[in-house]
């Protein structure tokens, strides 16, 4: 029996069969919950499912659209009839394959579909696994969500229209399920997600964004999820209602600071 800080919970990650969501899992497991790895890919959550059994956890594999209200259903169902609770919901899943990226571009040429697509995925999909889990979260007057956005949902880019505009409406998400259920026990929470690559980028793309971050080097799915796993657990039993930003600074310095620091540079000078 484990005594990690999620010992007895269930916890279920969306999107979990790869990528961020994944590492979560697997972070949430080594900390003791009991993990269903949802995703639309069901291959997928079955070879994540595969190894956290393999490791010693119990784990359970569900292939749920998170867009369609009647899957999230039998999703919870399925949760509640195996573990008979629920603790956590990391609202993970969002639809990011390369088709989908060429679509949703800058507003004048965005592809309908994939606006269409985005916000039923990213954010349907979040509102939807929400309504769901709560009333079984409400069983044990307890429970964390999470809701994964994204620096794109703060800032303006030049493209990812509908992927910026989901992750702007799921920052509201928290404040809404702090403030209809935070006295029934219920904790919401976002986590504005900076760049964690999981795949190699280019390195001119890798330079600039890491000149942009206020640490040594960007972001890993290890540090995105030891941030998930503070907010499932009881170490952050008073924060709620928030979005809470892990980006390595990213998004915290003025517009001007890297050229700035280049021409300090070119200057002679130095303290930045
Ligand atoms: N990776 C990053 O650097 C980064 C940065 C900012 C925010 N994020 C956020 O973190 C989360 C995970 O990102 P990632 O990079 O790991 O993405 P990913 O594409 O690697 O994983 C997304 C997962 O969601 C699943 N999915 C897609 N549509 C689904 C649906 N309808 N129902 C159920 N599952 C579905 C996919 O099959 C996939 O397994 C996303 O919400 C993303 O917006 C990631």
């Amino acid at each position: 029996m484990s005594t990690g800080k999620l010992a007895g919970r269930v916890a279920v990650v969306t999107g979990s069969g790869n990528g961020l969501g994944a590492e979560c899992a697997r972070v949430l497991a080594e900390l003791g919950a009991r993990v269903v790895v949802v995703d639309i890919d069901g291959e997928a959550a079955a070879t994540v499912t595969d190894a956290l059994v393999a490791s010693g956890a119990q784990a359970m594999a569900v292939c749920t659209d998170v867009s369609s209200e009647d899957a999230v259903q039998a999703m919870i169902a399925e949760v509640k009839a195996r573990f008979g609770r629920l603790d956590v919901l990391h609202n993970n899943a969002a639809v990011l394959g390369a088709e989908q990226r060429n679509r949703d571009r800058d507003l004048a040429n965005l592809d309908m579909q994939a606006w269409d697509r985005a916000i039923a995925v990213n954010l349907r999909g979040a509102v939807l696994c929400t309504k769901h889990a709560i009333p079984l979260m409400l069983e044990q007057g307890k429970g964390s969500i999470i809701f994964a956005t994204s620096g794109l949902g703060m800032q303006g880019d030049m493209s990812l229209t509908g992927y910026a505009t989901s992750k702007a409406a799921l920052m509201m998400l928290p404040k809404l399920v702090a403030a209809q259920y935070g006295k029934r026990g219920i904790r919401g929470n976002a986590i504005q997600i900076g760049l964690a690559p999981q795949h190699p980028l280019p390195e001119a793309l890798l330079d600039i964004m890491r000149d942009n971050h206020c640490t040594p080097e960007l972001g890993t799915p290890r540090q995105i999820a030891d941030v998930v796993a503070f907010l499932a657990s009881d170490e952050s039993a008073f924060v709620t209602g928030t979005t809470l930003v892990a980006d390595g600074g990213f998004s915290s310095h003025t517009p001007s600071l890297v050229a700035m620091r280049a021409l300090f540079e070119k200057l002679g000078r130095s303290g930045l």
